[in-house]
């Protein structure tokens, strides 16, 4: 059970032994599908902590060009993944944008944040509702009000026993809220932040056609 801020965020507490190392939770397919139907990624993007290439792997089905890092090794990666590679240090590299799931700990999510949004034309992070909250991420979004926020309806799955989860019950049906949040500094935008809702189990059929 979560006691204080940080764990309530993360969603387990730091010494939970349900919590995975280095924090590894691959992304299903069917969110990385939302994201290229919602609020697109241009063509040549960077995934700095993709674990074994889940969102890379979605990404390239779906036409863009990916290049991954991480600062550990998995084995049996979807696509080829440079490591170690800590993302904080990553030199900007010859891309448009980042697409990312990234680690919880030590406050990396707005760290990272902080550091592409600087870097890129185009930023999308997968995160928990609950990061929408601190005051230190007021800060974040407030200097840096993002493009769109695509909210999840229902509950992605992150405890699947698959290497990539591509049958429906695997991908959907967990504990935590996500969304994707994304600025997209491609277009004159009116500084208004754009929010969708999405329901994963309306996509799905859609997301079946491209694997
Ligand atoms: C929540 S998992 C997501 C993996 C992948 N992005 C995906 O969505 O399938 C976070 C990943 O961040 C990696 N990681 C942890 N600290 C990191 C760091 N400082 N730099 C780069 N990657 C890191 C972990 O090894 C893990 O693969």
């Amino acid at each position: 059970m979560a006691t204080n801020l940080t764990d309530i965020y993360t969603g387990v507490k730091k010494d939970d032994a349900n919590r995975r190392e280095n924090d590894f939770y691959p992304t299903p397919p069917l969110a990385t599908f939302v994201l290229g139907k919602y609020c697109k990624p241009p063509k040549n993007i960077v995934e700095p902590c993709a674990g074994r290439g889940n969102i890379s792997k979605q990404l390239q089905r779906m036409g863009h060009n990916v290049i991954s890092y991480d600062l550990n090794s998995y084995d049996n990666c979807l696509t080829e993944v440079h490591t170690p590679y800590d993302a904080m240090k990553l030199q900007p590299q010859f891309a448009d944008g980042v697409v990312t799931n990234p680690p919880y700990h030590k406050d990396l999510p707005r760290k990272l944040a902080e550091k592409f949004i600087s870097e890129y034309e185009y930023t999308a992070m997968f995160l928990r509702i609950t990061f929408l909250e601190g005051k230190k991420r007021k800060k974040l979004f407030t200097n840096n009000p993002p493009s769109d926020i695509i909210f999840l309806s229902d509950r992605v799955k992150f405890s699947s026993d698959h290497i990539e989860p591509i049958e429906k019950e695997d991908q959907i049906g967990g504990m935590i809220a996500y969304m994707w949040i994304v600025w997209d500094k491609r277009h004159s935008w009116s500084g208004l932040t754009k929010m969708q809702w999405v329901t994963l189990e309306n996509e799905y059929e859609e997301f079946r056609k491209t694997v």
